[in-house]
């Protein structure tokens, strides 16, 4: 499907034609996705496996550097990384040719029998995947047209707020990926995810969501956020305390970035916070990975005296607390997930209760303009 095919699909065909999500992708590449945590890469040649756009890819550190590259061999297509995570050099397991660090094959057995000339002549290439930081948190794009915008742009005010919540690369924190599920869902359908989380539903009751009057929502290049204050200022002043290292724990927050990841701030106990990524990976039409993490935020709240002098004690079983609730809370996402999907091709042309929500509303907008934007990367 090429770009002037673009107005035979709608987004919901993309949820059941093989067809429409390929070119839903292949628009989605050149944009800044989140990949993983750079925390999760202490050593050098450590290395994680992700999919940038449904097509597989790996993060691998180099001394101090990080780079990340397709995970596909430049000689006969063969996966580089068929685990999630490991560490070592780049090397291909089916004719064993190396990589270096700029992604060129520099060890190629036999290369002169086999090819008349050296490796540096063969000048063969994995293809590279752009990478940037926001924090402890990577980013990569597939170097495209209309390419020229950085991080830091792409973000907006949400750079300096998302920098301060992954807590820096140099704080050791208990990160836990919660589930990295197969899951029957609609790929790239946030609006879905945000109308379960924005309308009163049993997870708001049991986190204690507030009604809609006392609750902000904020628009910011492609991405949104909603708040639980009246405060329409809030996202400036949390920009500009996070940029100041002044920002400190005090109401939920939610960040819904284009095109697939989500940073929640909330709080777990009266005076202790904790931050949850995640990550939605697109793998297929029917088909989305999801991947999440969670750590206390790198915050300082108030507590009350009680709280602080049994805080040693607490600590100990807060984290395994935490961490079943939200898995409590995603199985409940996966099961709506996965009926959603049994109705999917059903439904083209018709629009859901997300389309009625105004963020749901703004996500569709950052969508047409993805799709309508740029080059459609092979
Ligand atoms: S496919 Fe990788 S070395 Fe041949």
């Amino acid at each position: 499907m090429t770009p002037s095919h673009q107005h035979e699909f709608s987004r919901l065909d993309t949820f059941t034609d093989p067809a429409a999500f390929a070119f839903e992708q292949s628009k989605l590449a050149s944009i800044w996705t989140f990949l993983g945590l750079a925390s999760d890469l202490p050593n050098d040649n450590d290395w994680f496996r992700t999919s940038l756009a449904s097509r597989s890819v790996f993060v691998q550190r180099f001394g101090k550097q990080l780079r990340a590259f397709e995970n596909v061999c430049a000689h006969r297509s063969f996966p580089l990384r068929n685990a999630d995570k490991g560490n070592g050099p780049v090397v291909c397991g089916f004719h064993h040719w190396q990589y270096d660090r700029e992604g060129r094959a520099v060890g190629i057995p036999q290369c002169r029998q086999l090819f008349g000339k050296t490796p540096h002549e063969l000048n063969a290439r994995l293809t590279e995947v752009e990478i940037a930081l926001c924090g402890d948190f990577i980013f990569g794009r597939f170097r495209g047209l209309g390419t020229s915008e950085t991080l830091e742009q792409y973000l907006a005010e949400g750079f300096p707020i998302l920098e301060a919540m992954s807590g820096g690369q140099s704080k050791r924190r208990s990160i836990k990926k919660i589930s990295e599920s197969q899951l029957e869902v609609l790929p790239s359908d946030q609006s879905r995810r945000l109308s379960h989380r924005c309308r009163p539903s049993r997870h708001a009751r049991q986190a204690g969501i507030p009604e809609a009057r006392k609750m902000s929502y904020f628009r910011f290049g492609p991405h949104s956020a909603y708040f639980t204050t009246p405060d329409r200022t809030a996202l400036e002043t949390m920009a500009t305390e996070c940029r100041a290292g002044e920002w400190r724990s005090a109401d939920f927050r939610l960040f819904q970035m284009f095109p697939n990841f989500i940073v929640a701030h909330f709080m777990v106990d009266h005076g202790f916070w904790y931050v949850v990524v995640l990550q939605h990976v697109a793998e297929g039409p029917d088909r989305t990975t999801m991947r999440s993490w969670f750590y206390p935020a790198p915050f300082p709240a108030d507590r009350s005296p009680l709280k602080r002098w049994t805080m040693r004690l607490t600590e100990l079983v807060r984290p395994h607390l935490v961490g079943l609730a939200l898995r409590h809370v995603q199985r409940q996402d996966h099961a709506v997930c996965e009926n959603h999907q049994t109705v999917a091709h059903q439904m083209p042309g018709k629009r859901r209760a997300g389309a009625f929500e105004e963020r749901a509303v703004w996500f569709e907008e950052a969508y047409r303009e993805a799709m309508a934007r740029g080059e459609a990367l092979a």
